[in-house]
């Protein structure tokens, strides 16, 4: 039997679909599942980018260039320009979704065994993208307490060696919905430049900021401009996540040259989703301003009705669509599968998120689960009220 690679055979399952066996026997059994676990959010897709797909003239379905299609790429410096964010055509790949901008980053900008400093818990893919190339993700813990905040800076430097790369943030936050404040970015420009190190923002949620508060980017910062690399996607901005589309944006020229050759030998972002993606940037103002006020208002719902709940610890997203709950429990996961399996309240159940999964630090986590808001008020309301009732009843049998 030929053998499979260490590489391979290392890569994590994803924390986020774990479950979901558990979940496919629940609906077996006629159980219905509100789904907390996942971020695929409910939004409609804008018209505008529904109907280009629908009324396009084309005859072939061809490549497009692999940096993607100019005109795409000049509406998204447009755009960035917009929100103050100084950037051309030209510093702008289009990839297959964030996702690939974080793969084609990481295959620029590092080799195996290199090291790459995540404030944790960190969106889990981070993880296999970095198993993928060989480089050791360096977490630093950040906390509930304050939000999980920015970790001290002293925190970040006592962990960089001659191996360190670059740090990677995500902001807002999946999974905690933390909003860095533009002195948190300055800190971080500081330590990128005194040890020449790259900053990878991981930026697909910057449309979504709550409380009149404002996303910050790290391509503000011009001093960074050789050190930022911001990874975009049209997935939750536009709820497009299955148009694959994303963009990675640097205006150091050796890093888009590096990652153009990336892109290159995959030939050419999805063509038709392109035509999508810049049609949605056309949409009015008021998409956006619905669209954030709706998640605001299903943030308010989730984060009071937890708040209801006994011992119960959750510190209020100011960005991005999810959270992190500490529960009374010992092991999350076990909670979460007991969830799908053994419990319901009139053939209704949720599936959580396992926080242990988005932590790199072993045994981190294990009494939290993350939470996506991407249900109506209503359903979040039924979700939340299930959760109670089901503490309640896994108290008294396991803890
Ligand atoms: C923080 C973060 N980055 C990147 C991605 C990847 O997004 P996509 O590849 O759909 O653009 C996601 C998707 O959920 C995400 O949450």
């Amino acid at each position: 039997m030929p053998v499979i690679s260490k590489k391979g055979n290392s890569m994590p399952e994803s924390p986020i679909r774990k479950l979901a066996p558990f979940a496919d026997h629940a609906k077996k059994q006629g159980k219905h599942i509100y789904h907390l676990n996942i971020g695929q959010p409910d939004i409609k897709t804008p018209i505008e980018a529904l109907d280009a797909v629908k009324n396009n003239a084309l005859e072939i379905m061809a490549y497009s260039h692999s940096a993607g299609i100019e005109s795409l790429r000049i509406k998204l410096a447009n755009y960035y320009t917009k929100h103050n964010i100084l950037v051309s055509s030209n510093d702008i790949l289009i990839t297959t979704g964030g996702s690939e901008a974080l793969i084609f980053t990481m295959g620029s900008i590092t080799d195996p065994g290199d090291e790459i400093i995540v404030p944790e818990p960190f969106y889990a893919n981070y993880y296999s993208f970095a198993q993928q190339s060989n480089v050791k993700v360096v977490p630093v813990t950040s906390t509930l307490d304050n939000g999980f905040a920015l970790p001290p800076i002293k925190d970040f430097e006592t962990l960089i060696t001659p191996k360190t790369k670059a740090i990677l943030i995500c902001n807002p936050g999946n999974p905690t919905g933390y909003l860095y404040s533009k002195k948190e970015i300055q800190e971080l420009a500081r330590i990128a430049i005194k040890h020449d190190l790259f900053i990878i923002s991981d930026e697909v949620y910057r449309e979504f900021v709550y409380d009149d508060m404002s996303h910050y980017s790290i391509l503000q910062e011009e001093q960074l401009s050789n050190h930022a690399i911001v990874v975009d996607s049209v997935s939750k901005r536009y709820s497009m996540c299955g148009a694959r589309i994303g963009a990675l944006i640097s205006k150091n020229k050796e890093v888009i040259n590096t990652a153009m050759k990336f892109a290159q030998a995959r030939l050419s972002p999805p063509l038709l989703a392109q035509i999508a993606s810049e049609a949605a940037l056309e949409v009015p103002e008021t998409y956006y301003k619905e669209t954030i006020a709706e998640y605001k208002s299903r943030r308010d719902t989730l984060i009071s009705e937890l708040k209801k709940i006994p011992n119960v610890k959750v510190a209020t997203p100011q960005g991005a669509f999810y959270c992190i709950v500490e529960l009374p429990v010992l092991d999350s996961e076990h909670f979460s599968q007991w969830l799908l399996d053994q419990f319901d309240v009139n053939q209704e159940t949720i599936m959580l998120a396992p926080a242990a999964g988005f932590y790199s630090t072993p045994n981190t986590g294990k009494n939290q689960v993350r939470i996506a808001y991407v249900l109506n008020n209503n359903d979040l309301k039924k979700a939340i009220s299930i959760l109670k009732l089901a503490l309640e009843k896994y108290l008294t049998l396991w803890n």
